[in-house]
């Protein structure tokens, strides 16, 4: 096998770069960061790429064309995880790209664009609430209000930048628009079960999903456990519970014009969390999503209105908030096309399906046309869970299909460039 053995092994290398081990945990800015954009910054290098971070901490390869002047063709996915993730998101469309560039660099074959290969930093948005950091970057739609969003322990991620070595005013420097980038093609493991189900190892994507997330704290009044009756009670957990059953009916039903929704409520917390103490504060947070941007606001605002209408029955109160949004991001109708004839040079059969989950590919519109290569998830499709698995053997078709588009794409302008 060229590929597939070597890109399996080198992911299970990354996947021991984690915060909290057994499972992948890898967020932004961490130590575990830094030895994971070590690790795929040598892979670069051995590869035939010059590799460095930028001051956001994604790790950038590029391998140059085979003339100067020439436009850019850019690809990458994301070497942060969610908590306790599979080693595959965002991890397999590092590697799928370095692989190709090794073949290339081995045969002294040169394209006839430079070739840009990212590893972004984060992705999930899981340390500081706000995802994509590194890609809207260089898509020109990084908001510096975000320098101050905090994690966790109250680190900003102005000082998190600092303390990695990064520089928080650097944002301005890695917009791509206006710079040559005539595409961008990511790879990416599934994620669901569609390619399974039909027992196909590839797929081109139509379009990505749009998201929002929202904040939700309930305040109600902290009692006595074993002296307030049940009825006197302002319990804001009861209420809470009773508001994510919302998000899951409002999200189960079709969205306006039909459109299909999903919404989760992801994170929870009740203080003061004793056992014997009715919660007075409750905050949790929803991820709602759909195809449709209009159905995804318009859901977003039929839930707060029913979290409204729970305070009052409940006697609580509640506060609201979405703080991100991302628009969906339909796929080039042209550019898909292009990684769709290398599938079918591979004597497979073309499935084009739309992705439900968020990709670095999302935010480069306003830079250059994206198309995206989905490869089958197996264990029923699981991921953002420990057993998200691929196998080699498709991990060696979807590399053979991207070296393919890679090798036969003509960028628009490369021979005027
Ligand atoms: C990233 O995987 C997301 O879709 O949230
Ligand atoms: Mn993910
Ligand atoms: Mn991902």
């Amino acid at each position: 096998m060229r590929f597939g053995t070597d890109i399996l092994r080198q992911a299970d290398t990354l996947a021991a770069f984690t915060e909290e081990p057994p499972g992948v945990t890898r967020t932004y800015l961490t130590p575990q960061h830094r030895q994971a954009g070590d690790c795929i910054a040598a892979l670069m290098r051995e590869a035939g790429m010059d590799a460095s971070y930028d001051a956001l901490g994604n790790v950038v390869g590029r391998y140059a064309a085979d003339r100067p002047g020439a436009p850019v063709v850019m690809t990458g996915s994301h070497m942060d995880s969610v908590r306790n993730a599979g080693r595959y998101d965002g991890v397999f469309g590092i590697l799928t790209a370095i692989a190709c560039v090794r073949d290339l660099h081995r045969r002294g074959k040169r394209l006839p664009f430079d070739f840009e290969v990212v590893a972004f930093g984060d992705e999930e948005g899981v340390r500081f609430g706000v995802t994509l950091i590194g890609s809207k970057a260089m898509g020109g739609s990084f908001d510096p209000a975000w320098l101050d969003a905090k994690d966790a322990a109250g680190t900003t991620l102005r000082e998190a930048l600092v303390a990695f070595g990064g520089d928080p005013d650097g944002w301005r420097a890695l917009d791509r628009r206006g710079k040559g980038v005539v595409a961008y093609v990511e790879s990416h493991i599934e994620q669901g079960p569609v390619l399974l189900d039909e027992g196909l190892p590839v797929g081109v994507v139509t379009a990505i999903a749009s998201g929002a997330r929202m904040r939700v704290e309930v305040t109600g009044l902290a009692g006595h456990a074993g002296t307030v009756p049940m009825g006197s009670r302002q319990d804001a957990l009861a209420a809470a519970a009773e508001m994510v059953l919302a998000v899951e009916r409002i999200a189960s039903a079709p969205g306006e014009g039909g459109a299909a929704l999903v919404g989760t409520v992801g994170t929870i917390d009740a203080r003061p969390g004793a056992i014997n103490v009715i919660p007075q504060v409750v905050s949790f947070t929803v991820d709602v999503r759909s195809g449709d941007d209009v159905a995804r606001r318009r859901a977003t605002a039929v839930m707060r209105d029913a979290f409204d209408a729970i305070a009052t029955q409940r006697r609580v109160k509640v506060a609201s908030e979405v703080f991100y949004e991302l628009p969906a991001a339909p796929c080039d109708a042209s550019l898909q096309d292009a990684p769709a004839a290398s599938v079918a040079r591979q004597g497979l059969p073309v499935r084009r399906l739309p992705s439900g989950a968020g990709h670095d590919a999302m935010v480069f519109p306003p830079v250059c046309p994206i198309a995206m290569l989905f490869v089958r998830c197996g264990a029923g499709g699981i991921s953002h869970h420990p057993d998200e698995t691929m196998t080699a053997e498709d991990a060696e078709v979807a590399t053979s299909v991207f070296l393919d588009f890679l090798e036969t794409w003509t960028p628009p302008n490369a021979d005027d460039a």
